[in-house]
């Protein structure tokens, strides 16, 4: 990681000064980096050792940083990362453009590796995901989205990224069809789990630790998994309540919603559908050989479950 880390800040530099100033704004406050970990342990569990990991490592996570630049403007938040958003201290205008400096240096460096496939996944996964967010504001403020609709959202939005830097490192091994496929159903699955996870975290998680604004999905009137069990499972009264916040994204109530999602068990049950597809990716893992690297793989389908941010 810390050679990802060193390709990272290479690949960032810009001549003109407001690109390197947000550019090092977002990355530098951090962010937990699991997408590169995911390129380097699969590669290395399947024994591909060459730098080329790095490049794609730190270029899954350029285009992660450009998606959340966008979000951010998107969803109108004001806190990433612990720190005021690039929206909120530069303007939506400079977060928009870096943000697509970010995406476009990402594919600078996808070039650079020289591999089709490669090229294949990473446009591919950048291009459902902008589908994935198109899809999202679509459903913004509706509450009569079914719980396969929303799914659809997060695989396209969230998984997809997980799915498509579990790939690269069976790509760059040049593993056999089945051994790919059963990475990016890991990335799939870990990475539907781990949204999953952050959308129950808007309702129990503190902002402390997220770094991140809880409420921010009620303000948004985002009808997420929390929400729609609530409503699946609640009383007509707390239905219509949840119903009025979703349609008018009443973050005035994210008290009461707090506790009607509890109530009605809906936060334990989003827990319980992020535990089964971890279970599903960690599943996936018997089709690599044993190794350190795979363990680690392992321990992410428990943390993204039991994460606290
Ligand atoms: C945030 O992703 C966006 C989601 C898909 C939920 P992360 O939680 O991986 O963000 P950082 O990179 O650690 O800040
Ligand atoms: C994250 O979506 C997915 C992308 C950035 C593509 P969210 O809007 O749910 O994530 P946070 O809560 O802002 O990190
Ligand atoms: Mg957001
Ligand atoms: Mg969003």
């Amino acid at each position: 990681m810390l050679e990802v880390d060193a390709v990272i800040r290479r690949r960032l530099a810009s001549d003109v000064v407001l690109v390197n100033q947000i550019a090092e704004y977002i990355i530098g406050a951090g962010g937990k980096r699991i997408r590169p970990m995911l390129v380097l342990l699969f590669s290395n569990a399947l024994g591909f050792k060459g730098p080329e990991r790095f490049e794609l490592a730190a270029t899954v996570e350029f285009i992660h940083t450009a998606t959340l630049l966008h979000d951010d403007v998107v969803d109108e938040s004001a806190l990433r990362r612990g720190r005021q958003t690039a929206n909120a201290l530069f303007g939506n205008a400079a977060s928009v453009l870096v943000g697509d400096f970010v995406y476009s240096r990402a594919f600078q460096m996808m070039v650079s590796v020289d591999r089709m496939r490669v090229l294949e996944v990473l446009a591919d996964a950048t291009n459902v995901i902008a589908e994935g967010e198109v899809l999202q504001l679509m459903n913004m403020h509706d509450a009569d989205i079914t719980v396969p609709e929303y799914l659809r959202v997060i695989r396209f939005k969230t998984a997809k990224l997980f799915e498509a830097s579990a790939r690269l490192g069976a790509v760059l091994a040049e593993a056999d069809k089945t051994v790919e496929e059963a990475c990016a159903a890991y990335g799939r699955s870990l990475g539907t789990a781990f949204q999953l996870v952050d959308d129950l975290l808007d309702y129990e998680g503190t902002t402390a630790q997220l770094g991140k604004n809880v409420g921010d999905d009620l303000r948004e009137g985002k009808p997420t998994l929390p929400l729609l069990l609530a409503m699946e499972n609640g009383s007509t009264e707390e239905r219509a309540i949840i119903r009025q916040a979703i349609e008018h994204g009443e973050v005035a109530r994210l008290a009461d919603i707090v506790e009607i999602v509890r109530r009605t068990g809906a936060i334990s049950a989003t827990r319980d559908a992020a535990r089964l597809e971890a279970d599903h990716a960690a599943s996936q893992l018997s089709q690599l050989a044993p190794s350190d690297y795979r363990e680690a793989l392992l321990e992410f389908c428990v943390r993204s479950v039991d994460r606290s941010f």
